[in-house]
């Protein structure tokens, strides 16, 4: 962020080779010097022979000697915090001396980089700078001087009148606004609370080039510049920190509320200076904008100050339209108070008076039957397509679920996060309302409602834009205890008749029948029922109030709208109730074992519902799934899922009878695979396929030893394990049996070694291992590779490899086997599989996870030699393996990517994606290389181009900053460094967008160097 000001006064001008003379001279330093961007002063950056770092400071001739010499003594007061520079003293003795006309200190330069050169500030670094800036102020308590009892423009105490003096100097009309909004506001109701503000001496000045951070740990490491210390409210020193950290910020009061919170944990804030802040931090971006508009009028040929403005036109706006008690709260909810402090109130008096009110529907909900009706994100009520949410629809599944109760009320729960709020394209990157903070009835259209208690109409509207409250009518009470407490109540979806002579101001007696259930589509267009809501505070609406907040706001909606159910007394299980993530993260730590991992660490996704690239979590908020390729045609693809819930309720048994499900998949599936692989074996999981390879490769050949690739995966089971060098060389693993022999990735990025073509190449050192063997008098049982390696790092085989190493292998009597689990089923684009595009047939292909879209299932073809000499009298026989409901699913899944068109989609849309890629890693240095075909890609990660050495911390950063803007990708290959990206195959050009965008984003917040 640019300064906000220009200078005042003349900037002291030395050389460089002067500096670096003067502190020769009165320092007895050696030292080279490099100038250091600063307002008033010059400041010079001092490196010394010996490696220590030094600020010059010489001051500009309008600074006071007694302003100065405070400066001094607060480093020297503030030394135990460790975030302050000290002062160095001359040769003779001083802190501050007088040279040629100018004063002059010098002080240790810290570590750290300026806030505002650094990309990413996170939740905890604005929370540490709220730390060390309460850290520091809590030491500055007891620092006084009189010369810090000044009158200063940037004194935030008499902001005021600075911003009436120039606020007609600002030219931008809507900024001008801004400006004499926020300073309304200030004046009316903050200027009151001033004076019972704490006061104290504070830096005054905690700007974005003042704090000194660590980027990669994101914490603050050092605030300087003690140059606009003053004698002020103490809290000031928070807002102006505040006002710093919101500039640039999409969301700028929650960035500023992090410093609020971390400033409140160390110097706890009194309700009035919390009461303040809102208003102190507006007016801090006044006071910059006005300043700035002044200094433009004195000079406008100085383009620079005008662009210097460009933040402040920005988000003062925005902060300036928020209302200022919602602020408030928002900040009090930060800090770790309930949000709407006259909350608590309305709720125990509510509570207190339960027993007395009317029933909202004529009868006692307490006794009646009543079926919760489950609207959160991951119910089956809805459907996470929008045209199947219409109002005949959800009241037809709404009917069943009463019916199943024998109710004929339902309720809708309060505080439940639903997706029925917002729509699949909505715009990224701003958070959806998803927080139901009201309480749904749901009954008969027509159906009347009495008034719990008596109230006042305080608002009537017809709110009939689509998916709104439609009629509407809010009633004002106010609490019988001393003082009295004002609160609301909202009635919505009525029917249009129910505003037929309501009036504002029309008084509505405690059981009076006031109004009716409306239904679709004069309803809002919506299933038939009343949302009630309670509201502590209407924030100034009218009438239609929010009735869904955003997640991240949630605490704050809730106290601003408690639970209506404080009004009707139904009984709490009547409710549909799902654990939260901590709860259901306790449990898995106390019964689930531990290296069964979650990703995302501490930040785990709980993770609610899944439709096409889509997952949900429990917020209701959105993420582009360019992770799983399981769910290959699309989670929760209808098709699949409308099949296999079909087949389950009919029949799901084994294959030890005849069914039509296994035989049509079985012919389906050979169909798309070339000779002579005909034979299908169906198991339940690609573990368990690739454990039947092995059993069919070794009856077939009578021998064990077997070839693999370097890095592969092939399953978790005891003998898998011993055949995936991923697993038994990695942490835990005790390295490969005897009778596994490994043979290198073929990595053509990372294996430079090879000469010539590297298929042929790489093929040769597994012929080399093929030698080895036979010279130790070893047979071979077979070759087992991935197609496309996926943990070993999204690798494509060069051209010709398995074409060379089937040759050879078969050379030796060993079979070839394919395992496709990963890259089967279309997911390359070019070929349906893999191996096809090797241009070889496998002996054995081993398929798992796509192949039912997430339904357990998993299979091995090979040919009708291999599996007849496996009929050796033993029986094969998989429990769930082929049941009748897998096949479905499988067969389905088949259909769809095949009437869906998905492997050449797959190819259009992955391929897009990799250029896009490739042309965003152009010029990043840390993209090493992007590969891959179709939806199977890597991007990896290097510290450096020419070593290709790995950046896996990188990796790591940029998945979960990835995932902050709503993306989930994972990392993976030898060293980590491989960003995987194989999502569902109905990824479209717009997920491929954000995905880019996302990667973009990520690597710009990435820490130079991280370690
Ligand atoms: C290449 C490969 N083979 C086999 C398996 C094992 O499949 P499952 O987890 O279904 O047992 C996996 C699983 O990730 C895999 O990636």
């Amino acid at each position: 962020m640019p300064r906000m000001s220009q200078p005042i006064g003349l900037v002291p001008a030395l050389t460089l080779t002067e500096a670096a003379a003067l502190v020769a001279d009165h320092y007895g330093l050696t030292v080279r010097a490099s100038e250091l961007p600063s307002e008033r002063d010059q400041n010079l950056l001092l490196l010394a022979n010996d490696g220590r770092r030094f600020v010059l400071k010489i001051a500009n001739e309008q600074e006071t000697r007694a302003v100065l010499e405070a400066e001094c003594d607060v480093m020297r007061h503030l030394a135990h915090t460790g975030t302050c520079p000290t002062v160095v003293r001359t040769q003779d003795g001083h802190e501050l001396t007088r040279i040629d006309g100018c004063w002059v200190r010098l002080i240790t330069a810290l570590e750290g980089t300026p806030l505002g050169a650094v990309p990413l500030h996170t939740d905890t670094l604005r929370r540490d700078i709220g730390r060390a800036l309460g850290r520091l102020d809590l030491a500055l308590a007891s620092f006084d001087r009189p010369s810090l009892h000044r009158a200063f423009h940037w004194n935030l105490a008499l902001a005021q009148e600075v911003v009436d003096a120039h606020v007609h100097l600002v030219t931008d009309t809507v900024l001008r606004e801004s400006i004499s909004r926020v300073s309304a506001h200030h004046l009316a109701t903050i200027v009151p609370l001033l004076p019972s503000l704490r006061r104290s001496v504070i830096h005054g000045d905690a700007n974005d080039y003042n704090i000194l951070v660590d980027h990669a740990s994101q914490q603050v490491t050092g605030i300087l510049d003690f140059g606009d210390m003053v004698e002020s409210h103490t809290v000031n020193d928070l807002a102006i920190a505040m006002a710093y950290v919101a500039l640039g910020s999409d969301d700028p009061l929650s960035a500023a509320a992090q410093v609020a919170a971390g400033y409140h944990a160390e110097l706890p804030l009194r309700d009035d200076e919390i009461g303040a802040l809102f208003g102190l931090m507006c007016m801090r971006l006044c006071v910059s904008a006005c300043l700035a508009a002044k200094q433009q009028a004195e000079r406008p040929d100085v383009a620079y100050l005008g662009i210097s403005q460009a933040p402040i036109m920005q988000t003062l706006p925005a902060l300036a339209a928020m209302h200022p008690r919602l602020a408030h709260y928002i900040l009090r909810d930060a800090c770790g108070l309930p949000a709407v402090p006259q909350s608590e109130r309305v709720v125990s008096w509510l509570r207190a008076q339960q027993s007395t009110f009317a029933p909202l529907l004529g009868h006692d909900l307490r006794s009646t039957p009543v079926a919760p009706l489950d609207f959160s994100a991951g119910s089956a009520l809805i459907d996470s397509d929008p045209q199947r949410n219409a109002p005949t629809e959800l009241d037809a599944r709404i009917a069943r679920v009463l019916a199943e109760h024998d109710a004929r009320i339902g309720v809708g729960g309060y505080d439940e996060a639903r997706l029925i709020y917002h729509w699949p394209n909505e715009p990224q990157g701003v958070e959806p309302r998803t927080i139901h903070i009201g309480l749904d009835v749901s009954a008969k259209p027509g159906t009347p409602l009495f008034a719990p208690l008596d109230g006042v109409v305080h608002g009537v509207e017809n709110a009939d834009g689509y998916h709104d409250y439609g009629p509407v009518i809010v009633l004002r009470h106010e609490t019988t205890d001393e003082p009295p407490v004002e609160f609301f109540t909202l009635y919505g979806h009525l029917s249009v008749d129910s505003l037929h002579g309501r009036a504002v101001g029309q008084p509505i007696a405690r059981g009076t029948e006031f109004a009716r259930i409306g239904e679709a589509p004069t309803n809002g267009h919506w299933w038939a029922h009343v949302h009630i809501q309670v509201i502590v505070d209407m924030l100034d609406v009218p009438c239609n109030v929010n009735g869904a907040s955003r997640a991240s706001q949630r605490r704050v909606w809730t106290s601003l709208c408690p639970d209506p159910n404080l009004l009707l007394g139904i009984p709490g299980g009547r409710f549909a109730r799902h654990d939260d993530a901590a709860t259901i993260s306790a449990s898995r730590v106390a019964h689930v074992g531990r290296n069964v991992r979650v990703s995302y660490g501490t930040e785990a996704l709980n993770i609610v519902r899944g439709a096409g690239q889509y997952l949900y979590n429990a917020d209701g908020h959105r993420f582009v799934d360019a992770y799983n390729n399981v769910a290959h045609v699309g989670h929760s693809h209808p098709r699949v899922v409308r099949a296999v819930s079909e087949q389950l309720s009919v029949l799901n048994t084994n294959t030890r009878y005849l069914q039509e499900q296994l035989t049509q998949y079985a012919e389906a599936l050979v169909a798309t695979l070339p000779d002579p692989l005909r034979v299908c074996f169906f198991t339940a999981s690609g573990s368990e396929a690739n454990e039947l390879a092995l059993r069919l490769a070794r009856t077939y050949t009578g021998a064990r030893d077997l070839i693999v690739m370097d890095h592969a995966y092939h399953g978790h089971t005891t003998t898998l394990i011993d055949i995936s060098p991923y697993k038994h060389n990695g942490p835990g693993g005790t390295g490969a049996p005897d009778w596994v022999h490994t043979s290198p990735i073929p990595d053509v990025y990372r294996n430079r070694a090879f000469t010539g073509a590297p298929g042929p190449w790489f093929a040769s050192q597994v012929g080399s291992v093929i030698d080895r063997l036979r010279d130790s008098g070893r047979t071979l049982c077979g070759y087992i590779a991935e197609t496309c390696p996926s943990v070993g790092g999204q690798i494509m085989l060069p051209d010709g490899f398995l074409h060379d190493v089937y040759a050879r292998v078969r050379d030796v009597g060993g079979v070839c086997v394919a395992d496709e689990v990963q890259t089967g089923f279309g997911r390359i684009g070019t070929h349906f599989w893999a191996f096809e595009q090797q241009g070889v047939t496998p002996d054995i292909v081993v398929l798992g996870k796509p192949m039912a879209n997430g339904y357990p299932m998993g299979a091995v073809i090979t040919t009708r030699e291999i599996a007849d000499r496996f009929d050796n009298g033993m029986e094969y026989f998989s429990t769930f393996g082929g049941s009748t409901a897998a096949c479905v699913a499988a067969l389905t899944t088949l259909q769809v990517t095949l009437d869906e068109g998905l492997q050449q989609h797959a190819l259009v849309v992955g391929n897009n994606l990799r250029d896009a890629l490739r042309r965003l890693g152009d010029d990043q240095e840390i993209v090493g290389d992007v590969r891959g075909s179709g939806l199977f890609l890597g991007v990896e990660l290097v510290r450096d181009r020419s070593t290709r050495a790995p950046a896996a911390v990188e990796a790591s950063f940029v998945v979960s900053r990835m995932r902050a803007r709503g993306v989930l990708a994972g990392t993976d290959g030898p060293h980590h460094n491989v960003i995987k990206l194989r999502g569902p195959m109905c990824l479209s050009m717009n997920d491929a967008e954000q995905i880019v965008n996302a990667l973009a984003e990520a690597l710009r917040e990435l820490p130079r160097p991280l370690e």
